[in-house]
């Protein structure tokens, strides 16, 4: 079986070197691998979360487009679509919406800082913040479970947004007795570099500090390439490669052999304006194709209106009876048969083992518990105790947190649950690392198990 990897881009903005180096080359590579199956699309419904300006919008999602396409993606290959396009995803985040806890949705990291923000200013703590923003999370986990993806290539920020996406998939399927969804996880690229901007900062919208990929042509590209700052050596002056944006941005494009030959031109002394003609002309060379293609595609849009078409018809064949099945399980059917008696009991969902506590009193007579596994290993040993009450409130707090809402403090030889900054239990001390990926992987399958269960 290939492994399904989705991913969603917010139409807001142009793209620039970050975007490519950072999502869109490592996106269109992972497409070609023949073990993958890959559904990336245009996170239109997010970007009005964002702006509401309908020309940026507009500009941004066909930008955004033939930029993929340029780039290399292959739409007969890949199922390029915009989210827009796919009714379901509008609908499935309603079903969502109707089982997705409030407080997990106050947790998330987004609403989060904003409401801190207000706080901070003394405003009220919604003030001026949309039910839009805060029902994020609900429309990522409606995009990524559509399709039953199994991996989602994302940045560190948007992790816990798939982590909502497993524990609100896990928990229709614990409510209606059945596998519906398939759990996702996050796909963080450790290989794929960050660039810089021209500050030295991150590269970002957010700090005015990008290089354009394609917008402006060569000219400009070489004069934003100019702008990186620097610091005030002298040509002659030996230049610090692993101190120097320049460096990390080339390196980002060339060769190994290339990236030597650069590092030693600095360290014999090129002068800054001479290193950034080659940075630029070494970027030159990969975008000057892709440019190409890039402009012809946005001199005809009805020409990628047409291949988005197609990818929506590609993406809503899955998602289509996908959600028709999830109408019938909620009860949303056509009304041709008399329904099952609502005297009747519902037969109880199916019970698989379930990860469970066990609580004890200690050799100096405080309250412990442990938990365990569906399987019975250990996961969590709870600190002690002197009230039995505060030991089972805890184990109510455990319950009611799922995976997505857990704070993990790993530690050199175990993991720590954290709850308001206070370590309140903690696993078993592991042997090495892989076991301390395992014992994380099964203490976030517990705690969504127990949270899908309350
Ligand atoms: N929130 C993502 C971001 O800002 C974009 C996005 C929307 C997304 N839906 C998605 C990413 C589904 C992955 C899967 O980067």
């Amino acid at each position: 079986m290939n492994t399904r990897i989705l991913t969603g881009i917010t139409t807001t903005g142009t793209p620039h070197l970050g975007n490519y180096v950072g999502a869109i080359r490592p996106a269109v590579e992972a497409s070609r691998r023949d073990d993958v199956d890959a559904f990336y699309f245009m996170a239109d419904y997010h970007a009005l979360i964002k702006s509401d300006d309908a020309a940026r919008i507009e500009r941004s999602r066909l930008e955004i487009a033939a930029t993929w396409l340029a780039a290399g993606l292959d739409p007969q290959r890949v199922t390029f679509y915009r989210q827009s396009d796919i009714p379901e995803i509008p609908e499935l985040t309603w079903f969502l919406t109707c089982i997705a806890s409030k407080g997990m949705l106050n947790r998330a990291h987004a609403y989060k800082a904003a409401v801190d923000k207000n706080t901070a200013a003394g405003e009220d703590a919604d003030a001026g913040i949309t039910a839009g923003l805060y029902m994020y999370p609900v429309l990522m986990a409606a995009d990524i479970l559509a399709f039953d993806a199994n991996q989602v290539p994302v940045g560190r920020d948007q992790i816990q947004h798939i982590e909502m996406a497993r524990d609100l998939g896990q928990r229709f399927n614990h409510l209606h007795g059945h596998e519906f969804f398939v759990l996702p996880e996050a796909l963080i690229e450790e290989q794929v570099a960050t660039l810089p901007g021209l500050d030295g900062r991150k590269m970002s919208k957010s700090y005015d500090n990008t290089i354009p990929l394609f917008a402006g042509g060569k000219k400009q590209l070489r004069e934003t390439i100019m702008r990186i700052v620097t610091d005030s050596r002298a040509p002659g002056e030996p230049k610090d490669p692993d101190d120097c944006a320049l460096f990390t941005i080339f390196r980002a494009f060339a060769s190994e052999t290339e990236t030597a030959a650069f590092r030693r031109a600095l360290l014999d002394g090129i002068g800054w304006g001479e290193a950034k003609q080659v940075l630029y002309e070494r970027i030159e060379a990969d975008v000057a194709p892709m440019r190409e293609r890039y402009e012809a595609l946005m001199a005809d849009p009805a020409a990628i209106e047409a291949i988005l078409q197609q990818g929506a018809r590609k993406a809503r064949a899955i998602a289509a009876p996908k959600v028709a099945a999830l109408r019938e399980v909620l009860g949303l059917r056509a009304m041709t048969t008399a329904p099952a008696r609502i005297d009747q009991p519902k037969a109880a969902p199916k019970q698989g083992k379930m990860p469970r506590f066990a609580s004890f009193r200690d050799a100096d007579g405080s309250f412990r518990f442990r938990l365990f596994s569906a399987e019975g290993e250990e996961l969590l040993l709870s600190k002690p105790f002197a009230d039995p009450k505060a030991a089972g409130s805890l184990q109510k707090h455990i319950k009611a947190l799922g995976a997505a809402a857990a704070v993990l403090q790993i530690q050199p030889l175990g993991m720590s649950l954290e709850l308001d900054g206070e370590a309140v239990a903690s696993t078993p001390d592991y042997r090495d690392g892989q076991a301390r990926d395992e014992a994380l992987a099964q203490l976030r399958d517990a705690l969504d198990q127990l949270a899908a269960q309350e």
